[in-house]
Formats: C-alpha cells, sequence, structure tokens
C-alpha cells in the first residue's frame, strides 16, 4: 500500500475513534470516507453521501454520481484517475442539508485529507462545499472560474445533482468542467 493510503487511512480511523457527528454516525449505514487515486491531481469535494453512497460506503455512486462520471468521460478521465470525497462524510437523516456545525466537525479531516493528496486542483461541487474554502463567493457568480487560496487552486462548480432535471444547467457544468484540462495545465506552467 502507498503511503498516502496509509495516510489517509489513519485519518479515516479518527474519524471513527473521535466518533465525529455522533448522530450522524448513528442515523448512517456506515462513513463514506473517500474514494479514488491518492496521488490523484484533482480532488472533487461534494457535500454528503445520499441514500446509494450510504449503502455502498462509497461517494458519488447514485444519480449525481453516474453525472459525475459522465463529465469526467468527457474530459477523458474515469474515477481512477481522480478522487472523490464530500465534506461531510455521513448520510444526514433524509437526505436534508448538512448542519453548519456538521460541515465545521468534518472540515479538518478534510483538510488533512487534501494535504495529503496534495492535488493541483480541487474541485467544489455546489455551494456548501465552495462555502467550506471560498466562504463569501456565490455560486452563481464564480462557477467554472479557478479561484487561488492560500497557495492551492480551486473550481467551484454547480453540484451535478442541480443538473439532473435541468438541461441548461447541464450544459453549464459540462462547459465548466470542459476547462478542467486548461486550467490544470496552466497551474504547471
Ligand atoms: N451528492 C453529494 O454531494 N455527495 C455524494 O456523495 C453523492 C451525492
Amino acid at each position: 500500500m502507498g503511503s498516502k493510503q496509509v495516510e489517509l487511512d489513519k485519518i479515516k480511523q479518527a474519524i471513527l475513534d473521535k466518533n465525529i457527528c455522533k448522530d450522524l454516525a448513528d442515523s448512517a449505514t456506515q462513513l463514506v470516507f473517500g474514494d479514488g487515486n491518492p496521488d490523484a491531481e484533482i480532488v472533487f469535494i461534494g457535500e454528503a453521501p445520499g441514500k446509494n453512497e450510504d449503502e455502498q460506503g462509497l461517494p458519488f455512486v447514485g444519480a449525481a454520481g453516474k453525472f459525475l462520471d459522465e463529465m469526467l468521460a468527457s474530459i477523458n478521465l474515469a474515477r481512477p484517475d481522480v478522487y472523490i470525497t464530500n465534506i461531510v462524510k455521513y448520510r444526514p437523516p433524509n437526505n436534508r442539508d448538512p448542519l453548519p456545525e456538521e460541515k465545521d466537525a468534518f472540515l479538518p479531516y478534510l483538510q488533512t485529507q487534501i494535504e495529503v493528496i496534495h492535488p493541483k486542483l480541487v474541485v467544489l461541487l455546489g455551494r456548501h462545499s465552495m462555502n467550506c474554502f471560498l466562504p463569501d463567493l456565490q455560486i452563481s457568480k464564480v462557477h467554472g472560474e479557478p479561484k487561488k487560496f492560500r497557495g492551492r487552486v480551486y473550481l467551484p462548480l454547480y453540484h451535478p445533482a442541480a443538473a439532473l432535471y435541468n438541461g441548461d444547467m447541464r450544459r453549464v457544468l459540462l462547459d465548466d468542467f470542459s476547462k478542467i484540462p486548461n486550467i490544470l495545465q496552466k497551474i504547471d506552467s
């Protein structure tokens, strides 16, 4: 096992040992820590697991995940090329929005998870995810624009679930996604 995977496993174990968000942990089936390549250049951060994710223990495996896979394929990437996780790592009951204190409780673990992977680009899916890192921005104004903050490049995007029943949103997301290869290349230079 690679050393990054060992470090990630330690973070996962710390969440369990410290009983982070005990109420959520009690109502959920399992912890959904993250999935993909610990050496990825891109990390995607969603909001919280839904029903399918809670059942399978993996992020973005339901309908929104299917669209995320499609968007990855549109730029010649697949899940094993990237790393995918959420801010909140247990399913909130009835898929309610995560509470501010739940996001705050998981944030230090998410920060460490990102530090271990050390990606070039962090893609923030939806406003909850964006506001954890870029608090004062509005997703409708900044989606698709890379933002540098404390030495790291973030790309805020609409959440893929928002595009499921909205063709315009789908096109916007695919268009924003198409910018990713260029953004990565610019970070290199
Ligand atoms: N939506 C999210 O934000 N995360 C998931 O893992 C699935 C759906």
